[in-house]
């Protein structure tokens, strides 16, 4: 367990309503992103199978969030991916993206409409060039939920998000989902990786934009 305040109900006087200045690492992350070259390789019965998909991710700064004293930042997801072959979606997936000032924690909340979800975290510096995020089946901290068929046939034992940001503003990620096929030796390794190239900047998130922000956050005197 880490080391937490023993008032776990008060939550912190030092709350900045422009998320958008506060994202630390995310900040990188935030707005509307377009890759056309993504790579899959997902398992069949026959063997593995490579695909190349178009990927379209909004991310959206939400206002700051606490949980008593743990004050956290964020961007709320949705991406969105097809195949040059097909008009149906090949993967969508929504979450947040979540950053803790005071510890450097970073979280991403994965769910993904086959009845899985999972939590991944991991640690990082405020101006950080890359992000590594894992969850493991069975954590309770940073875990791995899915439906009993999933459980049964493809077992999602681990998750991991490699994020790396380039100089031009862009950035790339590398995803491993190990899977344990039921009837397969070996567990396979679901991989994605894409790279996003801005197309809109982010919105400011709703406090920020609000007349009445100052009033929301005043302290009583
Ligand atoms: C860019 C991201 C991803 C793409 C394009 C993608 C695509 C696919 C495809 C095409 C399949 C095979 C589907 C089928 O045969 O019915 C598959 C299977 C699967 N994916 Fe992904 N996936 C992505 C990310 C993820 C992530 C992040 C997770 C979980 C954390 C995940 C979990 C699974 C599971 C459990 C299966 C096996 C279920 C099945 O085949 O019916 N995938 N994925």
């Amino acid at each position: 367990m880490g080391d937490f305040p023993k008032d776990i109900f008060t939550e912190s006087a030092d709350v900045d309503p422009d998320t958008l200045a506060n994202l630390g690492p995310l900040r990188r992350l935030a707005g509307t992103w377009r890759g056309e070259k993504g790579q899959d390789i997902n398992p069949k019965a026959d063997g593995p199978e490579r695909r190349v998909f178009m990927e379209t991710i909004d991310m959206q700064p939400i206002d700051p969030q606490a949980n008593g004293p743990q004050l956290l930042y964020g961007l709320r997801y949705h991406v969105h991916i097809n195949t040059p072959e097909e008009a149906i979606t090949f993967h969508d997936q929504v979450g947040y993206w979540l950053w803790e000032p005071a510890t450097g924690l970073v979280m991403q909340t994965v769910a993904i409409p086959r009845g899985q979800v999972a939590l991944a975290s991991g640690l990082a510096a405020p101006n950080a060039g890359s992000l590594v995020l894992n969850a493991v089946r069975g954590a309770t901290d940073s875990g791995i939920c899915s439906t009993p068929f999933l459980e049964h046939a493809f077992r999602t034992d681990a998750y991991r998000i490699e994020v790396t940001f380039h100089p031009d503003g862009s950035w790339s990620y590398v995803t491993s989902t190990t899977l344990v096929v039921r009837g397969q030796a070996e567990p396979f390794d679901h991989r994605d990786e894409n790279r996003l190239t801005r197309i809109a900047e982010p919105r400011r998130n709703p406090l920020a934009l609000s007349p009445v922000a100052p009033m929301i956050i005043a302290t009583p005197t």
